[in-house]
């Protein structure tokens, strides 16, 4: 019997199960069915992952008694705009689908932040279901509602909070996610144990197939415990009101190195990793932090395979991008650790104090 983990996102009326089994694309049709009462689908998917996986998903949707429709699209950064959305309300009215019949998601935070949004708009909001293929949308970005695309003034400005009716998670899927696409969730995976449970990071510290990827048991169990901590952080503050904030933990210096480094230098992964290690410096000039805990987030960043420091980059540019965040407010803000598993939100840190913390992690 394959393990399974279910956790619920506690939402009232629009609450949903996160369902995490190893094997799941061999019948996730049976989850739809018991989620939504269609009979036809619009699976909504990234080109790569159908040319890896199509076989799969075809077999069980023909197995399924469902009928079904796949609508392909490419799942780049560049394409998650107004464009690519119209040409999936293209898809959809043409072949003429109605408001009770769901869209599913398959693919990375690209596809499930679209298909959400087309979900939330098409006809006043349609059901989606969001089946996340990569190791950062499985313990991120498929839970919580959060969808919309890219303007050029910046990414993710047109969206909306727009709930699934289900988070279906095969880790399987990832044995064939490229490495660096690995790294990317796995920054998010260091954060959950910076911000929430230490025991992830023991974990990590413990593994020693971690570069490598990761698989089995413990696969599935490190997913359930992040998703479990973004599923209650959600329940709590689905609106991102305050609480859900220390889930940037790491993330307005990490935003600011990717828009300096141009977005593709420096992956999300890496940028999200060192603007932890300046999270953690700054926590510990502020006096919350103490300097092994700082410590702690370079030898678990490093045991992972990602950086600790960065190629030179103008601090004045770092600075600049970091108060055009749309996160960071009139003054600077930042999530910053009183001890690890105890994150509050600090407002106006002494430029200085944020300049010494990024000179830490550049390179000499
Ligand atoms: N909604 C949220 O709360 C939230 C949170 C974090 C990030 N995001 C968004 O998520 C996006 C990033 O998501 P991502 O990192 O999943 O990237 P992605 O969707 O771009 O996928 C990364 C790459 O992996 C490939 N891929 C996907 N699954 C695969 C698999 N199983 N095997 C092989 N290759 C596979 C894709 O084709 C793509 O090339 C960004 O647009 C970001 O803004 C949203």
């Amino acid at each position: 019997m394959n393990l399974r983990e279910t956790i619920i996102v506690n939402l009232k009326d629009r609450s949903y199960e996160i369902i995490i089994e190893e094997g799941l694309v061999e019948h996730w049709c049976r989850e739809i069915k018991a989620v939504t009462k269609a009979e036809r689908v619009f699976v909504i998917v990234d080109e790569n992952v159908l040319g890896l996986h199509g076989e799969r998903f075809r077999a069980t949707l023909e197995a399924s008694g469902l009928r079904w429709e796949i609508i392909p699209f490419r799942a780049e950064e560049r394409y998650k705009n107004l464009e690519t959305v119209s040409f999936l309300y293209d898809q959809l009215t043409e072949k003429k689908a109605h408001r009770h019949e769901p869209l599913v998601a398959v693919g990375g935070g690209i596809v499930g932040d679209v298909a959400g949004f087309v979900a939330a708009t098409y006809q006043r909001g349609v059901p989606v279901i969001q089946f996340p293929t990569t190791l950062l949308a499985q313990v991120d970005s498929s839970i919580g509602g959060k969808v919309g695309i890219d303007h050029r003034e910046g990414k993710n400005l047109i969206g909306s909070f727009y709930q699934p009716r289900a988070v279906l998670i095969d880790p399987g899927l990832l044995d064939t996610l490229p490495r660096r696409e690995f790294l990317n969730g796995l920054a998010e995976v260091i954060k959950y144990g910076f911000i929430a449970d230490p025991e992830i990071l023991d974990f990590l510290l413990a593994e020693d197939g971690l570069k490598k990827g990761l698989s089995g048991q413990k696969r599935i169990r490190l997913i359930a415990r992040c998703a479990g901590i973004k599923a209650a952080v959600v329940s709590q503050d689905e609106r991102e009101a305050g609480y859900r904030m220390i889930l940037n933990y790491g993330h307005t210096t990490g935003h600011a190195i990717e828009k300096v480094t141009g977005y593709s230098a420096v992956s999300h992964g890496q940028a999200v990793a060192v603007g932890m290690i300046v999270a953690a410096e700054m926590a510990h000039h502020l006096g919350k932090l103490n300097r092994d805990d700082v410590e702690l987030h370079r030898r678990v960043i490093s045991r992972a395979g990602l950086p600790i420091k960065l190629p030179q980059v103008e601090i004045s540019a770092l600075l600049e991008a970091m108060l055009l965040d749309k996160k960071y407010g009139t003054s600077n803000r930042f999530v910053l650790l009183e001890e690890v598993g105890r994150p509050v939100v600090v407002e106006g840190v002494p430029e200085e104090i944020v300049v010494k913390s990024l000179l830490a992690t550049q390179e000499e």
